[in-house]
């Protein structure tokens, strides 16, 4: 039992009930050295001899443990209570059934993107530094990440343009195929340092930007261009030299898409690192060139997510390229979805993956605030707001059957960079490198509330919210993990509220204050 309460039994209505006055838990956090952001929420400060942390509680038996982050400050604070018999419905509370056998997608897992910015950042960290920040993400006293995407060669996270084997040109057989000083000065070491910390499995996605301009029909990183028709076999190639050298640095790849966003190189709306694709295209490189040359090799079972492209293009990918070629469909494991249009595309989208494919996994593989033109604060240090567009998304993403979440950088430093066109964004974690420490935003506490307590292998589960027509929704999803037991996180955009979540006659009784996020657990009993 994590919790000695005092409990104060009341005969009531002929009803036991518990009162749960007080309780202490066994297990003591590190508490968020908070700092205060004038007209923002707090960010929690970290240095080289401080740094908050949070461990999961085990919930007893008839309990259930309640971790709080809010817009006034709250950072995973604990609270907990017991299930009592269920009353009948009061007036004007909300209920939150869960049914625990009503089952849904399961859960591939969280995490970040380790580029070569993140691994510049956290490399000019002092050691013990480096160390927090790592354990911060994925260690059992941090956020426990278990999934990672990294660039195969740059991307617009890095100081320079590149990608592997420019020289010589037009090498077909990708004979001097080498990896980058930023992959073993940055990337790798900080990989590894993950891997170490982790307590499951890393699961990497490998994504190319761009390839080789000798490659391209044009020849530039950034703006349009294609792949040119004799280089196909070569950009598969490119790839499965790529799993051999992360595979020789002892670095096991999970799996890769079909490059970042290819919309860019078509739209020519990017000034970094892309490749323009169609539907025609795309569908005969994967069928020709991409899906046999994996699946003959020793990375058979590598995971191919095609897409890779914001919500907008899903049924651009999925419905047009799949119903064009079918075979195509034959090598791909699923589709990776972007964040970056998710205010103005319904969710629904989805539905037409799930609907006609429910053995096609859909993955969300990259997500960052503070990218539009509009926002002038590239980043903007404790914003509530970037941690509850979060909060939603993934709400959102994980109802509509995604398997997974991956953020973008791990780490940015305090412009949001470095980032070769200056393409700045926020991250979750801001390294000051003058000052020696990290700050750890609201969103880091956001990505935490589902990537610490939704371990892989979870399954969702159906939740039914039964409310009175005049008060606001608690955005909710809830999953049976493999722990045996259930985690639901709620979030509560308006004022401080009590709300019963119920399971199979019992009820437990939740305090969400305003403006905030609430991850329950509590035995599968
Ligand atoms: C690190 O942070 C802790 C907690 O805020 C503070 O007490 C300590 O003085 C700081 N140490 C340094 C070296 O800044
Ligand atoms: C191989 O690539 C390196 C850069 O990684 C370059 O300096 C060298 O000239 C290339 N070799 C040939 C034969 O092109
Ligand atoms: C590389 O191939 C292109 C045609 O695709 C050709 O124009 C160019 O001269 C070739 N370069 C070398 C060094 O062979
Ligand atoms: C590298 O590949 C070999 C053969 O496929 C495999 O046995 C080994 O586990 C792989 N190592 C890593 C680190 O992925």
């Amino acid at each position: 039992m994590f919790l000695r309460s005092k409990n104060k039994m009341k005969l009531c209505h002929g009803l036991i009930i518990f009162v749960l006055t007080s309780f202490t838990y066994v297990l003591a956090d590190i508490p968020c050295a908070e700092r205060q952001i004038p007209k923002q929420s707090v960010v929690c400060v970290c240095n080289t001899t401080y740094c908050d942390d949070i461990t999961r509680e085990i919930p007893a038996p008839k309990s259930f443990v309640t971790y709080t982050s809010s817009k006034d400050g709250l950072r995973f604070k604990k609270a907990g209570g017991t299930w009592i018999e269920s009353k009948s419905k009061s007036c004007c509370s909300t209920t939150l059934e869960v049914f625990p056998h009503i089952k849904y997608q399961r859960v591939e897992g969280f995490g970040g993107a380790v580029t070569d910015s993140a691994g510049i950042n956290w490399k000019a960290l002092p050691a013990t530094l480096q160390d927090y920040l790592i354990r911060s993400y994925f260690s059992e006293n941090g956020l426990e990440y278990n999934m990672l995407r990294v660039p195969i060669g740059g991307s617009d996270f890095s100081t320079h343009p590149y990608a592997y084997n420019e020289l010589p040109v037009n090498d077909t057989q990708l004979t001097n195929y080498t990896l980058a000083p930023e992959d073993n000065l940055y990337k790798i070491p900080m990989i590894k340092s993950i891997m170490k910390a982790a307590t499951a499995p890393v699961h990497i996605v490998a994504t190319t930007w761009s390839p080789p301009l000798w490659m391209k029909t044009h020849q530039t990183y950034g703006g349009f261009s294609r792949l040119k028709r004799q280089y196909y076999q070569a950009y598969a190639d490119y790839h499965l030299k790529f799993l051999e050298k992360y595979n020789q640095s002892g670095i096991p790849v999970w799996g890769i898409t079909t490059t970042n966003e290819p919309i860019n190189g078509v739209l020519s709306i990017a000034p970094f690192n892309s490749l323009g694709w169609d539907v025609q295209e795309m569908g005969e490189w994967i069928m020709n060139n991409l899906g046999p040359t994996i699946r003959n090799s020793a990375f058979k079972d590598l995971k191919i997510l095609a897409g890779d492209d914001q919500r907008a293009t899903i049924p651009y990918w999925f419905n047009v390229m799949f119903a064009r070629y079918p075979k195509a469909l034959d090598f791909v494991d699923g589709i990776a979805v972007h964040f970056y249009t998710d205010n103005f595309i319904p969710a629904a989208v989805f539905d037409a993956v799930t609907a006609t494919h429910p053995e096609k996994i859909i993955l969300a593989t990259e997500a960052c605030q503070g990218s539009f033109p509009w926002q002038k604060e590239k980043v903007l240090l404790g914003s509530w707001d970037r941690a509850k567009s979060y909060i939603e998304d993934i709400l959102e993403d994980l109802n509509y059957n995604l398997v997974g979440w991956i953020d973008w950088n791990l780490c940015l430093n305090m412009r949001g960079g470095p980032n070769w066109v200056e393409n700045f964004v926020d991250s979750p974690i801001i390294v000051d490198e003058e000052k020696q420490q990290f700050l750890k935003q609201p969103m880091f506490y956001a990505m935490g509330h589902f990537s610490k307590f939704i371990p892989r292998g979870s399954i969702r589960i159906k939740v039914v919210e039964n409310k009175h027509f005049f008060v606001s929704r608690v955005r909710h999803v809830a999953f049976i993990t493999p722990k045996n037991t259930i985690v639901a996180v709620l979030y509560n955009d308006g004022q401080s509220r009590t709300i019963h979540l119920k399971n199979s006659g019992k009820q437990a009784t939740l305090n969400l204050p305003a403006h905030s996020v609430t991850t329950v657990e509590f035995p599968c009993e």
